[in-house]
Formats: structure tokens, C-alpha cells, sequence
């Protein structure tokens, strides 16, 4: 349903006449009879004049505020107005108030103040995206649409839609999907997917289960997502969630170092390090801080980010190499295991991140984490960033047992670091940054554009040595593509500062290339191929973060409000969940 101008005269014609006490109006239609036909016909042609002036004055106005436009495919039931979203300006129906006319709309964009949370109200006011939708965002609430209705149809409360065969995946058994996509749907105004989805999670989500799930899994997918929907809708309902499970999450902490054990199972409430090894992940036990911090903030409860604020102080506290760290990290003893890998890929890859974005969160009052961030951006500089012989492309490798060997492979999982580059230009770290940001997301948008597909395999080598012609090859085993979101991320966050449309361009190439490649009949899948686009053997599995993150980035990236999702008011978790910035 679009909004436009005739709308909002039909409603005001409407809500004044129905304020009219019908004696009025009988003794109204009684003097209209009195009157000839020639004052009935100028009172018509009169009445005429008024409306279309009021037509151009309405139109007018929304194209000057850039009142939301619904794409035309987005149903909005005419009576069904949520009570979260009751204030969005896309509510044009019958239950409006009459005063609310497009000469307010100014009025209603203001976003939100969600800096100062005042927890003791049970529903904060709802956050209002109100941006024009261009076409390509259109494309990408399609694509919403139609993942949501497989995930609907076949797999409906579980964690994971397995498109193909037309089942469903559960890791944790706690409607992954579902809790991931709620912040994606409420940014794209999807009314109806919003009230199925918080009905479930009101009515059925809970977490007495009887397994064990991974606590950073958990944090930044389901403690994130519920914080992040708590916030944008105001509903107090996602913040008692967020809050038991933060309870049950807690006994992870209960290590002797203050370094927590990776697994947990929630209804037993018992703690312990993975069943394949006797460390947690250093990216995994760094990547928990801005959702338990934000759990303290919004319940005014001080414990959880008590936790995980002694975690950041520990890994502050250990050597590194130019603050490069390793990837294993024991809970009993509080030390890195001192030969394993050094990367910004898998297990490495959210520290770095997470020290940024702790800085940004707290006001920039975290200082030690900024100057670890800092020194960790100088050490990649010095040991991973290396370039391609041919053609000199930028990429930044591994350092193998504890630092000796350098490995010239990139995971897509990487392709992070663009954008984390980008925000701390943003919030004043030096320019030099963006300039390595540029090349690096030169080097990822290759890693698409190289292959027949137009889509990025899990892992990329590069020739440094010279020995051929090209600049990246791929193992069999690492050509597989996850849906994964990582380089569109990096595209949103790179627009946002440089206004550079050529990110969007690419983000759409990319877009196209999963519309062709992945997209099969009830939903998205990832593949097994990325080098034959003759047969990408797909792999039956959409995994959450593809509605979290990779469709939340490209409807963001393809607005042309770079302020649609302010980055100086809310600070994006790792599975792409805003949180409010605080001052302290
Ligand atoms: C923080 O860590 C210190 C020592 O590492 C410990 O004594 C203290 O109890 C921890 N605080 C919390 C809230 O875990
Ligand atoms: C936009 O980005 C592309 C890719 O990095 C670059 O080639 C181009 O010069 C940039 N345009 C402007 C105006 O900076």
C-alpha cells in the first residue's frame, strides 16, 4: 500500500463527518434541498477548488519530508494497528487521529532519544523508521517475504529452515529465526510478520531446555536480538525474556579465572568448556560484552555487565603480539594457549570488533580498549596485511603457530573489518584507517566478482609468491557459500561515511547473484560451489543470520537515508542487532 496525498483527504473527510451529530446533519441536508440547483452547483465546483488544493499541498509535503512510501507488495491490514508501532506514520487508517495529517510527519521522524533509558518505565516509546523505500529496498522485502514463508511453512519455532527438503534444523531448540528477524522485520514495517513473530516469542519462547548451547552464540543472537526489538518497540515483554535468559547464561562465568566456559545448559544451569577441547574461542568470550552490558543498562541490574567487564579487563591485561591475539583462551587458567593461530577470520575475528564497539557504546569512556584497538589495527598492519603480486590487491592473512608461519588465506568471515574500520574514522580514529578499509573491501568485492557465480567462497587464498597470473584461488573444500553477511555489512557502514554509491552498486550486484543462485522455492539456501555456476550444489540450509544480517545490511545499504539506522545513536551487535549508545 503506498501513502499518498488522496489518502489523507479521504481521512480527514472522513473523521470530520463523523464528528457531525446526525441532528446536524439532517437539518444540514434540509437547507441543501432549500438551495437552487445553480448555488448547489457553484457550492460543488467551490468545494472542488478546495480539495485539489489541498491534493498539491499534501503531495507537496511528502515528497519534501520524505514521508515513508510502502512498496506496493506490503500489506497492512486496514484495522490492525499494532500498539507497538502505533505511532509509526505508515499507519494510515481509520484509527488514526484525526490531527495526525502529513503536516506533522516532521514532527514524528524525530527518532527516538534512546540514550537515556529510564528503566523505570515497563514500555519505552517506540523507535520510528520512516524513510522513503526505493526499489531495490522493495526487492529485498521480497526476498524477506519470501524466506519468512518457507521458514513459516516448514519450520516454523525451530531454529533453522532447511529449504529443500522442506524441514527444519535445530541447534539450540530456541526459534533461532525467528528471534533473529524480528529487529529486520520491524525496520521494514512488516506488520503482520511482526505480530506472528512477537506472539511466538511471547507465547513460546522460553528456556527451560535441557541442552547445551553455546553462550556467544546464544548472547549475540538471542540476548542480542531481544535487547535490539526491546529498544526499537518500546515492549517490555523482550526485556523479561532478555532478562531470564541473561540469568541462565550467567553461571558461565563461574570460572576460576573471570574468563567464562563456552557451553551451558540452561535449564541445568551448569557451565562447562566445549566437548572437543579444553578452551573457549577468544572471539567468543570478547564477544558478549555490548549485550550483557545492555542487559544491565536497560534492567538496572549492574551484574551482568559486572561479568563481562572483568572478561575485557583480563584479555586487556595478557601479552599479545602488537595486540594481536590468539584464538584459544582456557577458563581455569585465564591464558591464551599460546601456539594457536592468529587471524581476523573464524574464532579471532570479533575481538577486534567488540573493542571498537565497546568504546563506541560507552560514550568513548573505555578508553584501554580503544588504545587495544588502536594497537591490534597497527599489528595487522605490520603482520597480516599483505598484497597480491599481480595486481597488489590488499588482503590480510593468518600467523600459524603462535606467530611464525604466515598463511596468505582470508576467511569471507573477515570482510568484517571494512566497515569496523569505517565506524572508528566515524567516531574520530585516524583517516589512514579508511584508506586500508577502501582496499580492503576492493579485495572482498573480488572475491565475489572473480567467481563465475558473482559469489565469495567461505576461505581465499592469494599468490603472493608470483608463480601464476592470478591473484586468489580457491580450495574445493572452502568454495562453499553460507548466505553469510560480512562484505554487505562492510558496504552499509563504508556508504554511510563516504556517500559512495558505487558500495551500493556492488551490494546489489551481489544481491542479484543470490536472487539466481540461492533463492529455490521455499526460501534461500546456501551452496556448496561458488565456482560452477552450472551446478553450486545447494545445500539445503538457511542459517538465521541470513534474515538478521545479510537482508537487515542490504535493505539498510540500498536506502538512501544514511541516517535511516543512525550510527551515533546505536551501536550494532555481531549478528547486526542495534543497541542504544550510551554516554557512560
Ligand atoms: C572480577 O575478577 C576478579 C579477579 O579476576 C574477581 O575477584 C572478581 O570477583 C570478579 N568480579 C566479578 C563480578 O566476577
Ligand atoms: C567510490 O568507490 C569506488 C570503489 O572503491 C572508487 O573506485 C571510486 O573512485 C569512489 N568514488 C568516489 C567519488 O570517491
Amino acid at each position: 500500500m503506498v501513502l499518498r496525498g488522496g489518502d489523507h483527504i479521504t481521512l480527514n473527510v472522513d473523521s470530520s463527518y463523523n464528528q457531525d451529530p446526525t441532528k446536524k446533519s439532517k437539518s444540514l441536508r434540509r437547507l441543501w434541498r432549500q438551495l437552487s440547483r445553480c448555488q448547489r452547483s457553484t457550492i460543488y465546483i467551490f468545494g472542488a477548488f478546495i480539495i485539489c488544493g489541498l491534493f498539491y499541498v499534501v503531495t507537496d509535503n511528502d515528497a519534501k519530508t520524505s514521508v515513508v512510501n510502502q512498496p506496493e507488495d506490503v500489506e497492512i491490514p486496514k484495522k490492525d494497528v499494532l500498539v507497538n508501532m502505533r505511532n509509526d506514520p505508515r499507519d494510515v487508517d481509520n484509527e488514526l487521529p484525526p490531527n495526525i495529517g502529513p503536516q506533522e510527519n516532521h514532527v514524528l521522524e524525530e527518532p527516538e532519544d534512546t540514550r537515556n533509558v529510564d528503566i523505570n518505565v515497563n514500555n519505552l516509546s517506540p523507535h520510528i523508521f520512516s524513510s522513503k523505500v526505493t526499489k531495490r529496498q522493495e526487492a529485498v522485502i521480497d526476498a524477506f517475504k519470501h524466506a519468512w514463508k518457507g521458514y513459516k511453512t516448514y519450520a516454523w519455532g525451530h531454529d533453522h529452515l532447511k529449504p529443500i527438503s522442506e524441514g527444519y534444523h535445530d541447534w539450540f531448540g530456541l526459534g533461532l529465526s525467528i528471534v533473529d528477524s524480528l529487529d529486520t522485520i520491524y525496520i521494514m514495517g512488516l506488520k503482520n510478520e511482526f505480530q506472528e513473530a512477537r506472539d511466538w516469542v511471547d507465547k513460546h519462547l522460553h528456556f527451560d531446555i535441557n541442552r547445551d548451547v553455546n553462550l556467544f552464540e546464544v548472547t549475540i543472537r538471542v540476548l542480542g536480538g531481544l535487547l535490539s526489538i526491546y529498544h526499537l518497540s518500546g515492549d517490555r515483554m523482550f526485556l523479561n525474556k532478555a532478562i531470564d535468559l541473561g540469568d541462565r547464561l550467567l553461571p558461565c562465568f563461574e570460572s576460576e579465572s573471570s574468563v567464562p566456559f563456552s557451553d551451558i545448559n540452561l535449564f541445568t544451569r551448569k557451565a562447562h568448556a566445549p566437548k572437543w577441547s579444553p578452551d573457549s574461542s577468544t572471539s567468543e568470550v570478547t564477544t558478549i560484552q555490548l549485550e550483557f552490558r545492555d542487559l544491565s543498562r536497560a534492567s538496572g541490574n549492574p551484574k551482568y555487565e559486572k561479568v563481562v567487564a572483568n572478561v575485557s579487563r583480563h584479555v586487556h591485561g595478557l601479552e599479545k603480539t602488537d595486540g594481536l591475539v590468539p584464538i584459544f583462551i582456557n577458563a581455569n587458567t585465564g591464558q591464551f594457549r599460546s601456539y594457536s593461530t592468529i587471524t581476523l577470520g573464524a574464532r579471532g575475528d570479533s575481538y577486534y570488533e567488540y573493542l571498537l564497539k565497546q568504546w563506541v557504546q560507552t560514550g568513548k569512556t573505555m578508553d584501554y580498549l580503544r588504545d587495544d584497538y588502536m594497537e591490534a589495527i597497527s599489528g595487522v598492519e605490520k603482520h597480516l596485511a599483505k598484497r597480491t603480486a599481480p595486481n597488489g590487491f590488499l588482503f590480510i592473512g593468518e600467523l600459524l603457530v603462535g606467530g611464525k608461519d604466515f598463511k596468505p588465506k582470508m576467511d569471507h568471515l573477515t570482510c568484517y573489518l571494512p566497515g569496523t574500520l569505517a565506524l572508528g574514522t566515524h567516531v574520530g580514529l585516524p583517516n589512514d584507517h579508511l584508506k586500508l578499509a577502501e582496499e580492503l573491501l576492493t579485495t572482498c568485492y573480488q572475491t565475489y566478482a572473480q567467481q563465475p557465480t558473482f559469489l565469495a567462497p567461505e576461505i581465499t587464498y592469494f599468490n603472493i609468491q608470483g608463480e601464476n597470473s592470478n591473484d586468489m584461488y580457491v580450495k574445493s573444500n572452502d568454495a562453499h557459500n553460507l548466505l553469510r553477511p560480512e562484505f554487505i555489512e562492510s558496504l552499509w557502514y563504508m556508504y554511510q561515511f563516504t556517500g559512495n554509491s558505487t558500495y551500493q552498486d556492488w551490494g546489489w550486484q551481489i544481491f542479484q547473484a543470490f536472487e539466481k543462485y540461492t533463492r529455490v522455492a521455499n526460501g534461500y539456501t546456501s551452496i556448496g560451489n561458488v565456482k560452477n555456476a552450472a551446478n553450486v550444489r545447494p545445500k539445503d540450509m538457511m542459517e538465521s543470520f541470513f534474515l538478521s544480517e545479510t537482508l537487515k545490511y542490504l535493505y539498510l545499504l540500498f536506502s538512501d537515508d544514511t541516517k535511516l539506522l543512525d550510527l551515533d545513536k546505536f551501536v550494532i551487535n555481531s549478528e547486526a542487532h542495534p543497541l542504544p549508545i550510551y554516554q557512560t
